[in-house]
């Protein structure tokens, strides 16, 4: 009897040897582990805001519940009608260039999108140009379908804003698209006008494809005052990604879009390959489309969390406050967005390393968080905390985070002792 030959191991596709999603990385499923084993962890991984007790708007919830039976059916490739023509009048209302339900695609999620849009727009070797610290999913969807990522630097010191002489330095023939994330994540950084007229003229001048990630567009603090890039770009084509996962707290239902917009030449050919490629997936769930219209056309939910006094308001002014009177820590205040990215004071803390404290912190404190090399960028002090808990709950973590950077001071000096 012949003795049967093992298996070689199935060879997954080499182009995921450069992508990552520290995220919902090795430390979340750490993070599992423990809890199994019975401890309760403080998740400020992931911006997921139904973990936090948030709730997606009551018309929201009652428009998907009332067409629950007309959501059998596949809807058209580029989503329900309705919903597109929603997205089109927002769009247009802004100032957006031939912006129209025709020029609309509705997708799973804008992560759904970000992934089409690169698979229509890239050849191999292409060049994208992506801010860093990026969130992740656009290197990722970069490399998985055959492009390059560049990165443009978002530094803390410059108030984690580009600089656009930086940005044109890094332009190659091979270059096709820059991608703008504003409001930022993981850095709540809102870029100014004139920032944005500055990328809108260098991809006027290089015939670049802007890709503009405005998932949180009314999420701001203070005086912050947002700048959909569309208008701004006029005849420029350009890609807005917007959706229901942040603003409107419906991440559960994958509910994203992206509206082309620019000179109607241009966008002929970048079209056809969203068609194609959205067809080919039929269509996306058509639940969560009959949100849309009341979303974008109802009353705003988001400011009363927002403003002051408001939850999201005061766990920002929570870490802002702790980081001011902390030994270690400098954060940028956010100034949209769900999230803050504390870095670590060289001279409080001069062995510092993000992956180290991460594990640190959730091993002894089941507090867990994304080290800062998760968004792509080389320097290992800084880390990515969401704004979702409660303001009581933020202080609270954020003492257990002082505490373990203090055990880390403490072991340092006694090695340098
Ligand atoms: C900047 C940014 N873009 C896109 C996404 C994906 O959002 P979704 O797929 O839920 O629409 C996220 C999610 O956190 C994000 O932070």
């Amino acid at each position: 009897m012949s003795v049967p030959l093992p298996r070689p191991p199935v060879r997954a596709n080499p182009r995921l040897a450069d992508v990552r999603y520290d995220i919902r990385g090795e430390l979340s499923r750490r993070a599992r582990e423990l809890e199994a084993a019975g401890r309760d962890i403080v998740h400020l991984n992931i911006g997921n805001p139904g973990r936090f007790g948030f709730a997606a708007p009551e018309h929201l919830r009652a428009a998907v519940a009332a067409h629950v039976s007309d959501s059998e059916a596949y809807c058209p490739q580029q989503g329900l009608p309705s919903a597109r023509e929603a997205i089109a009048a927002r769009e247009t209302a802004r100032g957006a260039h031939n912006a129209c339900a025709a020029n609309i695609f509705v997708g799973n999620g804008v992560s759904e999108l970000i992934d089409m849009s690169l698979r229509a727009l890239l050849d191999a070797g292409d060049e994208v140009l992506l801010p860093s610290p990026d969130y992740p999913l656009w290197s990722a969807a970069v490399a998985l379908n055959g492009g390059s990522a560049r990165y443009y630097a978002c530094p803390a010191e410059r108030g984690h804003l580009p600089d656009p002489d930086e940005i044109e330095a890094l332009i190659t023939p091979r270059t096709r698209a820059l991608v703008v994330i504003n409001p930022n994540n993981p850095t709540g950084a809102v870029y100014p006008r004139e920032l944005l007229a500055a990328l809108v003229a260098i991809a006027a001048r290089h015939r670049l494809v802007l890709l503009s990630d405005e998932i949180y567009d009314e999420i701001l603090y203070d005086d912050a005052r947002f700048e959909p890039l569309a208008p701004l770009a006029g005849e420029v084509p350009t890609l807005t990604f917007g959706g229901l996962s942040k603003v409107h707290r419906a991440c559960g239902w994958r509910v994203g879009w992206v509206s082309l917009s620019g000179a109607h030449e241009a966008l002929a050919e970048i079209h056809h390959a969203l068609d194609l490629l959205s067809s080919l997936r039929l269509c996306a769930n058509v639940p969560g489309q009959w949100a849309i219209a009341p979303a974008l056309a109802g009353p705003d939910t988001i400011t009363a969390l927002t403003a002051p006094g408001g939850r999201l308001h005061e766990a920002r002014r929570a870490v802002i406050e702790h980081c001011a009177s902390s030994e270690f820590l400098d954060v940028v205040a956010p100034q949209g967005a769900l999230y803050a990215f504390p870095s670590v004071r060289a001279a409080a803390l001069a062995e510092f390393d993000d992956h180290a404290f991460a594990l640190d912190l959730l091993e002894a404190e089941n507090v867990l968080i994304v080290p800062g090399r998760g968004f792509n960028i080389a320097q290992a002090n800084h880390f990515r905390v969401t704004l979702l808990p409660p303001p009581a709950q933020m202080r609270e973590v954020f003492a257990r985070i002082e505490r373990c950077l203090g055990r880390m001071a403490t072991t340092q000096r006694r090695h340098v002792a």
